[in-house]
């Protein structure tokens, strides 16, 4: 029997399948809200990139299915050095990590120091372990105006790396000037404000929500801007059914209807086309979740930059 999920059609025997394998292996999926609905709809736990770190730590089962890009699976591993972390598919990156390898990041901060400043470096969790581990705190979409404004000592400046839309959008909110690293993620940096405007103009009273990864003409031109689990909070709010817009990867689409389905929700349209899918994300499938378990690999092995990132991480997330 096959079933319309997402957009694709599932053969639910696969469904199947993979719950057996999971108690057969013990294990927990875990799925980011920009994976494909069918691989949501198997998860355990489901959430954005903050929940998901923290729930991991909380995993009874010996062995953690991550559904989600590399370094969310890699954090994971950190964050549970004994625990067994598979993830379906190792090509699921990221293009913020890709933009700052850690060499060159290290090559900055002794570039900085040598010229006297004085610098706590603050970085997005979309980075690789090595990155981390020459960081002073992690941070998420959804706590990282929470730790430059509170917990970065003032007398510090604050090297932001590596989303400088992201960083824009802390440096605003919390009024604290930082020193911004050149990257962006290809998924929110293709957002078109003028396909937006025409969208809204077709939609009478509609409302915008948009990732703060998005660039500031996107940002500016919304009703709300936080991470995706602070999307859901927010459409949760308006009683009224309404028509949003929303500007980040399409998978939350699936996500926001599935939790909310009172409203109406439309992409907002990018520059060259009018789905803004993260490739990376796309990379898991059912059939890897469902091998992964099967076959026990690709599993996130540990490495020695893991000591020195899960230091900064437990204290940035969980302390
Ligand atoms: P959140 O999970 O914090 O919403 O951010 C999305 C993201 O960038 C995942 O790569």
């Amino acid at each position: 029997m096959t079933v319309s999920s997402a957009d694709a059609e599932v053969d639910l025997a696969i469904y199947d399948e993979i719950e057996h394998l999971k108690r057969r292996e013990d294990a927990t999926i875990l799925a980011h809200y920009y994976q494909d609905g069918a691989i949501q709809e198997i998860a355990d736990i489901t959430g954005d990139s903050l929940k998901l770190a923290r729930a991991a730590t909380g995993v009874n089962s010996k062995t953690i299915v991550f559904c989600g890009v590399h370094f969310m699976a890699e954090t994971a591993k950190i964050l549970n050095p004994e625990k067994r972390v598979l993830l379906p598919d190792t090509l699921a990156g990221c293009s913020l990590a890709d933009g700052c390898p850690a060499d060159r990041l290290a090559r900055f901060q002794t570039e900085l120091r040598n010229r006297g400043r004085r610098f706590d470096t603050v970085t997005y969790i979309n980075s690789s372990a090595d990155v981390k581990a020459i960081s002073d705190w992690i941070v998420t979409s959804g706590n990282a105006i929470e730790i430059v404004r509170d917990r970065v000592p003032s007398d510090r400046e604050i090297l932001f790396v590596p989303d400088r839309h992201l960083g824009k959008y802390v440096e605003e909110a919390t009024g604290r000037k930082l020193i911004l690293w050149d990257g962006a993620c290809v998924v929110h940096e293709v957002f078109s404000v003028s396909e937006l405007l025409k969208t809204r103009r077709r939609l009478a009273n509609s409302i915008t929500i948009a990732h703060p990864e998005c660039p500031v003409n996107i940002r500016e031109q919304a009703d709300f801007v936080g991470g995706t689990e602070a999307m859901l909070k927010y459409v949760d709010l308006i009683e009224q059914p309404a028509e949003i817009l929303v500007a980040t990867e399409a998978n939350m689409l699936w996500r926001l209807q599935n939790n909310v389905p009172r409203h109406r929700y439309h992409p907002v349209p990018g520059v060259t086309c009018a789905c803004n899918t993260c490739p990376h994300m796309a990379r898991n499938t059912l059939e890897k979740v469902r091998d992964c378990l099967r076959t026990g690999g690709p599993e996130i092995g540990w490495r020695d930059a893991f000591d020195r990132a899960a230091a900064v991480l437990r204290r940035s997330l969980l302390g």
